[in-house]
């Protein structure tokens, strides 16, 4: 499953007990492999086992007290569609009533029946403009579709008057992300982009506390962060589920494969800069407090198939940044054939170094102070670090290599102590409700949501440019 939290989702249905496999289990198992691919037959394995998990959590669709409930729409009931539905299932006072999706037999029926397992009667619907039509009671949308679908279905809502919650990336293509930007502004509704590390509590935690009010970093310098994905399958589909030709190119899609591995395509995705870039980068110019001047990139598709997969395999990108407190370089890198050390973000500056990463299993968000910086007692005493482990001093024996005096002192590494417990996306989700109950701002609105898509989508112009690309204050402005 090309998703971007696989790794993680699969760790997180790990500890949701999973029962004992019957002979039932493996022969549909097995007979859905091929169809689905391996991680698409996972994915499906673990949903089963969350949804398990999440019924006997998931609290009854009551309205919070004293609240109105949100009628709520989900265009887009995909693999992300999905994660967001279990989210929001968790979040009270909401209440679900359409769900649009055009693989009508599968992912759409797939999520109605949640929705009714959980006592929602939500109405099914292929063409999205007839559910606006039909669905005149809906407060909000949440879009979760492929990114070229994201500016007509967003600017089509916010228009019919409702609140809308978009997937990252914003668009596909610049222009999109400018009329969705516009759109909220003329139609005055909340407009929300997926980018959920903003609301996430401990990446809140680091910017608000650990750089703005401890600034245990010192002067930020440099930024590297990685997103390395192990191969995998190309996205599949049961025969008996394929979608009418008519259908696909109707909304778009070519074939089937296209239709699964949509951000695999030039016009309808970006590829994995993209994909899993989009949020880490958008953390760069959030913690930097600025947006790049220019940036650098070498990509190509050096693994995949050309004829299934057009957008690069392997980015490599460098952002010069002239930030508030000085110039920064920023490295990123992607790559999709080799999971190791996972995805992180890590931030050095002259006191001190921050690696985080939306993982809670690895890099949840580590700090190292420089043996020359200020002590972080009083940071220790307040509870916004732990107390540093402090490194194990190796004993000169003969066969270690002698150390060479002028090396620097390894820094003794603290810990972030704010753990997320719920889903990913449910505090991004909880702040976008709580925002159209006036109980907040959005964490992630239109403007830093094309900011992010400036700085992100450019990569692939300087690829193909071979040659750096400046950015001006107004190719960040709308
Ligand atoms: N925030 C995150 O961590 C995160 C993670 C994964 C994906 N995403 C984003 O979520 C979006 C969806 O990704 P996904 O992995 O679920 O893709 P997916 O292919 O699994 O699901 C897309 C769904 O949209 C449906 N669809 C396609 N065109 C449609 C249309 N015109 N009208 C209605 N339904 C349509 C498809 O039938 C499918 O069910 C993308 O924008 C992606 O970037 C975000």
């Amino acid at each position: 499953m090309a998703g971007e939290n696989e790794k993680d989702k699969e760790r997180q249905a790990g500890s949701a007990r999973p029962r004992k496999l019957g002979r039932r289990d493996v022969l549909r198992g097995l007979s859905t492999v091929p169809a689905l691919g391996l991680f698409g037959y996972a994915w499906q394995k673990q949903r089963r086992y969350e949804q398990a998990k999440l019924e006997a959590t998931v609290p009854a669709p009551a309205s919070a007290a004293g609240e109105q409930e949100i009628n709520v729409g989900l265009i887009g009931a995909g693999a992300q569609g999905q994660a967001l539905t279990d989210a929001m299932l968790r979040i009270r006072g909401l209440r679900f009533r359409a769900v649009c999706d055009i693989w009508t037999e599968y992912n759409q029926k797939r999520v109605v029946n949640i929705f009714k397992r959980f006592k929602h009667e939500a109405n099914g619907y292929e063409d999205y403009r007839e559910m606006l039509d039909k669905e005149k009671e809906l407060d909000a949308v949440v879009i979760a579709t492929p990114d070229f679908w994201h500016a007509p279905h967003t600017i089509d809502c916010l228009k019919a008057g409702k609140h809308v919650y978009c997937e990252k990336e914003m668009s596909n293509t610049l222009e999109g992300a400018r009329s969705m930007v516009a759109a909220a502004r003329e139609y005055g509704k909340i407009l929300q982009i997926g980018h959920q590390r903003r609301s996430n509590p401990r990446y809140l935690h680091c910017y608000e506390k650990l750089l703005g009010e401890a600034k245990l970093l010192g002067r930020i310098v440099t930024v590297n962060g990685q997103w390395n994905r192990a191969v995998a399958p190309d996205l599949g589909a049961p025969d008996r589920y394929a979608i009418p030709e008519a259908r696909l190119k109707q909304y778009g899609f070519k074939n089937m494969h296209q239709f699964r591995n949509w951000r695999w395509y030039k016009g309808l995705g970006g590829g994995p800069i993209v994909d899993l870039g989009s949020h880490q980068i958008d953390i760069y110019n959030w913690f930097l407090g600025a947006n790049p001047s220019s940036v650098m990139a070498s990509g190509g598709l050096l693994y995949h198939d050309p004829k299934t997969h057009e957008w690069y395999d392997t980015v490599m990108v460098v952002y010069d940044y002239d930030a508030p407190a000085g110039p920064v370089k920023a490295y990123y890198q992607t790559q999709t054939t080799n999971g190791s050390q996972g995805y992180f973000e890590n931030f050095m500056g002259d006191q001190g170094t921050l690696l985080i990463s939306e993982s809670e299993v690895n890099y949840a968000g580590r700090l190292y102070r420089d043996p020359n910086a200020p002590a972080w007692d009083t940071w220790v005493q307040k509870g916004y670090v732990t107390a540093p482990k402090l490194q194990e001093v190796k004993e000169q024996t003969d066969s270690v290599a002698i150390a060479d005096v002028r090396e620097s002192v390894s820094p003794d590494e603290h810990r972030v102590p704010v753990v997320l417990k719920d889903p990913y996306h449910q505090p991004h989700l909880q702040n976008f409700f709580d925002a159209m109950r006036g109980k907040a701002k959005p964490n992630c609105g239109p403007e830093i949501g094309y900011e992010s898509a400036v700085t992100v989508l450019r990569v692939n112009d300087a690829i193909e440019a071979k040659s750096r690309l400046s950015f001006g204050p107004e190719d960040f402005r709308i």
